[in-house]
């Protein structure tokens, strides 16, 4: 095989900076959702056709897109040299992170599921104020991206936990982009659309709380099954292309259902089937314990972690460790 010839180590800042795309397709490519070069790194070649494109441009288009970021061929040592570039993300409380293995991944997907008052949304709050910290204190210096399905953010509980952490509330407030999404949709549109905000925000974890409630809810019936999966399979695509190009957190939530067990009576399961547990990386199931605020915390999967439990708690300040304190209070 012909080996092919080197890529010019260029910056492309814009789209049409990119060699043969014009005013017209840059047009349509931010229709498809494609405003900026990272993504289109990650475009498939099917897609860029969709808007017209003939096959030798869009092949041409998305090699020089991925010239700009890592993804292609490499070479495992090079690989190793990516996977440095995997930051952590502390959840609030050290026995948490210790274990998810240091704290939330950039590039991969974190799924948190588990039933109403568990403590989804508000490990959801917490971690949209420490990725603000300066990495020396678990955070990645960037921004958060919050898109809300049941409008449950909350301000006031970000400006407690800004408080808590010594930042300034409202500094940490302007760093928090924020969308409410109305329909299964809209929720996708929204993702669609995000590459340029979370460029332009430095915006280093993405959020989407709750990823299955609309789908849920609109979706009825074993007939509307396959269309549902097929969706949520796309959004949640959308969502590792973007956590990949921008080297950032992704978080999803997920309710759980009960279902009858042959061998264990009633066992929760995630909503989403197999789709949502394939591209989550790595999924936690978090339950309320006897005591109050105390929550426990499941790793389920992972990519290469062992699975185990820790326990944590919810108070006013946010999440945090359970102290030896409250364990003499039991
Ligand atoms: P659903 O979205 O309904 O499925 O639940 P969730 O898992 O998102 O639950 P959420 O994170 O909203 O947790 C709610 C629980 O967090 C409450 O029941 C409280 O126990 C706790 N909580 C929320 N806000 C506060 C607060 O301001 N102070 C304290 N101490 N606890 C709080
Ligand atoms: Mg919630």
């Amino acid at each position: 095989m012909a080996e092919e010839p080197p890529l010019e180590e260029k910056k492309y800042e814009h789209i049409e900076d990119l060699p043969g795309i014009g005013p017209a397709t840059a047009q349509k490519l931010r229709e498809l959702g494609f405003h900026t070069v990272e993504s289109l790194a990650t475009a498939t070649v099917k897609e860029l056709e969709s808007v017209g494109i003939g096959e030798k441009k869009a092949l041409e288009v998305t090699r020089t897109a991925r010239s700009t970021i890592a993804v292609s061929f490499i070479r495992v040592d090079e690989l190793i040299k990516m996977r440095q570039n995997v930051l952590r993300l502390t959840t609030g409380s050290k026995t948490m992170d210790e274990l998810l293995g240091g704290g939330l991944e950039t590039q991969t997907i974190t799924e948190f599921y588990g039933e109403y008052g568990s403590g989804k949304s508000q490990l959801c709050h917490q971690l949209c104020v420490n990725v603000q910290l300066p990495p020396e204190r678990g955070g990645l210096g960037g921004g958060s991206l919050y898109v809300d399905t049941e409008n449950t953010f909350r301000t006031e509980r970000i400006v407690q936990m800004a408080q808590h952490l010594g930042l300034d509330p409202e500094e940490v407030v302007k760093n928090i982009i924020y969308a409410e999404a109305y329909t299964s949709d809209h929720q996708t549109f929204l993702l669609e659309n995000a590459d340029e905000i979370i460029k332009e925000n430095g915006i280093r974890l993405i959020i989407v709380d709750s990823l299955t409630s609309h789908f849920r809810s609109e979706y009825l019936g074993r007939e509307m099954l396959a269309e549902r999966q097929q969706k949520l399979n796309k959004h949640m695509h959308r969502l590792i292309r973007l956590a990949r190009a921008f080297n950032a957190a992704a978080v999803v939530t997920n309710q759980v259902m009960s279902k009858p067990d042959v061998f264990f009576g009633n066992a929760v399961h995630p909503i989403g089937g197999h789709i949502v547990a394939h591209t989550s990386h790595t999924r936690v199931y978090l339950r309320k314990s006897a005591r109050g605020r105390v929550r426990i915390a499941r790793l389920v999967s992972s990519p290469y972690l062992p699975e185990g439990e820790r326990v944590f708690k919810i108070t006013g300040s946010g999440v945090e460790d359970v102290t030896e304190e409250d364990e003499s209070r039991r």
